[in-house]
Formats: C-alpha cells, sequence, structure tokens
C-alpha cells in the first residue's frame, strides 16, 4: 500500500466521506485524475439510458463535448428532444439522436434494440444508467415489480439483445449504474420483488441494486471473452431530481454535503473512455478505482454461486432471452 492507497482507504472508510463530493474532491487531487475533456470519442457510438435528468444527463453532456455519438434513452420523446437540443447546444456536437423507451417494458427495449441495430453498425459503450426510487409498489407490463422490470431485467434484456454487436466492435464496454445503497442487501432471488404488503422503496432499490451487481459480474465471466467489458459503479451521493423527489429529507439534510451531477458521473464518463477499465472486467467502481461489492459479512455469504445462477435463469426466462455466443450455444453457468 502507497500513501496514496492509504489516505483513499481512510476516506473509503466512513461512508460520509467516501459517498458525498468531500471523497471526490480528496480523490481527484489524490490520483491527479485526467480532465474529461482531455478524451476524444469521435466516432465512437455510445447507448445512455436515463440521459434527461441527473447524473444521465450530466454524463451525455461530457461524452457530448468529447465528441461520441450518443444516443440518449428515456421514456417520454418529448422530455428526449429537449435533452437531445440542450446537449447539442451546449457542445456543438450534432451526432445526438434519442429513442423513447420505458426499460420496464420489454416490447420497448425490444424496439429500441432494433433501432440501435438498424442505425448502427458499431457500438462500443452500452450505458445502463437509467433508475428510480418509488415510494410505491409499481407493476411493469409483465406484471413483474417495476424497479426490477426497469433496472435488472430490461438492461439485461437489451444487453443481450445487443451482444453480438458489441462483440464485433473492438474494446466495447457496458456499464451498469449502480448504487452504494446496495451495500445494505444480500443477493436475494425469491425476495427480489418484495409484495405489496412488505414494500419499502429504499429496500426494493437496495435488492435491484445489488442484483445489477451481480449480473455485471456474471456477464464479464460469461462473456468477457468476446472482448466486451463489464462493469459497474456507484456515483456516491449526488443532488439530482431524482434524489430531491425519491429522498427529500435526505437531500435538504446533506445537500451542501452532495456530489454535483457532473461529480457523480464521473466515474461513468471515465469508464466510457479510459483504458484502464479494459484491463480488468465485471468491477464494481466508485471515483476511477475498483471498489469491494461488499461491507458486511451477511451481504457476502448470501451471494452462493447457486443463488447467482438462479438471478440469471430468472431474469433469462423472465425477459424470454437466453444470452447466448455468436455460436448459438446458450454459456454454461
Ligand atoms: N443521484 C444519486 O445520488 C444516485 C446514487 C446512487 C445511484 N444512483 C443511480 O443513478 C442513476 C441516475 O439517477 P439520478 O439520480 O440521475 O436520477 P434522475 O435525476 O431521476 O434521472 C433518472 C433518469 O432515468 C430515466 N428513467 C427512469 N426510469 C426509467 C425507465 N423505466 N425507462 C427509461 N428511463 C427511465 C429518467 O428519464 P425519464 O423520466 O425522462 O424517462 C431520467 O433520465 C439511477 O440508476 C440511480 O439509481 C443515483
Amino acid at each position: 500500500m502507497n500513501g496514496r492507497d492509504i489516505v483513499d482507504a481512510l476516506v473509503e472508510a466512513p461512508v460520509v466521506t467516501s459517498f458525498t463530493r468531500i471523497g471526490y474532491v480528496v480523490r481527484s487531487r489524490l490520483d491527479g485524475w485526467r480532465p474529461l475533456q482531455g478524451y476524444d470519442l469521435s466516432g465512437r457510438v455510445i447507448v445512455l439510458t436515463g440521459a434527461t435528468s441527473g447524473l444521465g444527463k450530466a454524463a451525455a453532456m461530457q461524452l457530448a463535448d468529447c465528441g461520441a455519438t450518443l444516443v440518449l434513452v428515456g421514456r417520454d420523446a418529448d422530455r428526449n428532444d429537449q435533452a437531445v437540443a440542450a446537449i447539442i447546444e451546449s457542445s456543438g456536437n450534432s451526432n445526438v439522436t434519442q429513442v423513447a423507451a420505458d426499460m420496464g417494458d420489454y416490447e420497448q427495449v425490444k424496439a429500441l434494440a432494433k433501432r440501435v441495430l438498424a442505425d448502427h453498425d458499431r457500438l462500443d459503450v452500452l450505458i445502463h444508467n437509467a433508475g428510480a426510487l418509488t415510494a410505491d409498489r409499481r407493476t411493469a407490463p409483465d406484471g413483474t415489480e417495476a424497479t426490477v422490470a426497469s433496472q435488472v431485467v430490461g438492461p439485461f434484456l437489451l444487453t443481450s439483445l445487443l451482444l453480438d454487436r458489441l462483440a464485433t466492435t473492438p474494446q466495447s464496454r457496458v456499464l451498469t449504474m449502480s448504487s452504494g445503497g446496495m451495500y445494505s442487501s444480500g443477493l436475494t432471488v425469491s425476495g427480489l420483488q418484495m409484495s405489496e404488503a412488505e414494500y419499502r422503496g429504499t429496500e426494493q432499490y437496495a435488492r435491484a441494486k445489488r442484483a445489477q451487481v451481480v449480473l455485471n459480474e456474471m456477464w464479464a465471466e460469461r462473456f468477457g471473452g468476446l472482448g466486451i467489458h463489464f462493469h459497474a459503479m456507484h456515483p456516491g451521493w449526488a443532488s439530482t431530481p431524482g434524489v430531491d423527489a425519491s429522498l427529500p429529507t435526505f437531500s435538504k439534510i446533506m445537500g451542501p454535503l452532495l456530489r454535483s451531477p457532473e461529480q457523480g458521473a464521473d466515474t461513468l464518463v471515465w469508464l466510457a473512455a479510459d483504458e484502464l477499465p479494459l484491463q480488468l472486467n465485471g468491477g464494481f467502481w466508485l471515483d476511477r478505482r475498483p471498489r469491494s461489492t461488499h461491507k458486511l459479512r451477511g451481504t457476502k455469504n448470501a451471494e452462493t454461486p447457486d443463488r447467482r445462477q438462479r438471478l440469471w435463469d430468472w431474469v433469462s426466462e423472465t425477459c424470454g432471452n437466453e444470452p447466448t455466443l455468436p455460436d448459438g450455444e446458450p454459456v454454461a453457468g
């Protein structure tokens, strides 16, 4: 451990320093981060979900500034158009388009994949950022609990449908925006969808975010050999419309300490642009460094190989798509 690692560990230990803007400021200085505007992403095609607000919008702005060709995804075509116009105006990059799709509606996810495949002969980065924490229990069109449908099943389906295009694009990446909230929750498959009676938005969200991180590792294990790099991350705590709406008291009390959307999105953009994430696969990141996926022994013990396999099987079955290798063979567990 060198001096920088020790300071980083000291910041990481208490969540309040690690997740707030303190963690961002200390680490960016500690590691002498390369400014994001220094990356040239011209010619790279990036699909980014949840780009109309918060972290996704901040990431889209930064990626457009770097010259990327962007496909922005959100549920509402008008909101998407407004985001596209704002990003083109601010960056001067006109290679920004949008597709309206609800990530919890699998027919819309299939239509989104079709559009991407028809419009782009390469796919450098697929970013699963769309997400929400809802106080009341909702369901997706297929009846799956909506947090799970839109943040676990829908993204899994989209990755599956775009897998071949990712595999034929050199150094491609699939990035997932999880949450530090998942540290409190162990992997559960039977309890992945909370019932109406037991539903608590923060707990439902944590369970879905844990499943995202486990699936990220499983994608890397199973499909990393195709040259696709899978990474998940969490942004710390950032001030966004989503946080203001879902956690108003937290947002008010923590306000001055919260990261800006740009600070929360920094590692996402960096994972899309830098060479370092190509040297490993299946990582979980915060502030441009890989992090442990567990802070509690109980959550680690919950993650048995059998339970991981059951998660993969359940998600494949729910979206009706078992990801296969290019030769059509399903991947062995
Ligand atoms: N901010 C934080 O501190 C924080 C912390 C941990 C994790 N995160 C994660 O970061 C991501 C972004 O959060 P945020 O804070 O930036 O929230 P936000 O301001 O509410 O933005 C959420 C974005 O996701 C889109 N979206 C939501 N549900 C969708 C669905 N079913 N299908 C397609 N798009 C959908 C929204 O677009 P439309 O409404 O236009 O469809 C919006 O663009 C989420 O995954 C969240 O869980 C955030």
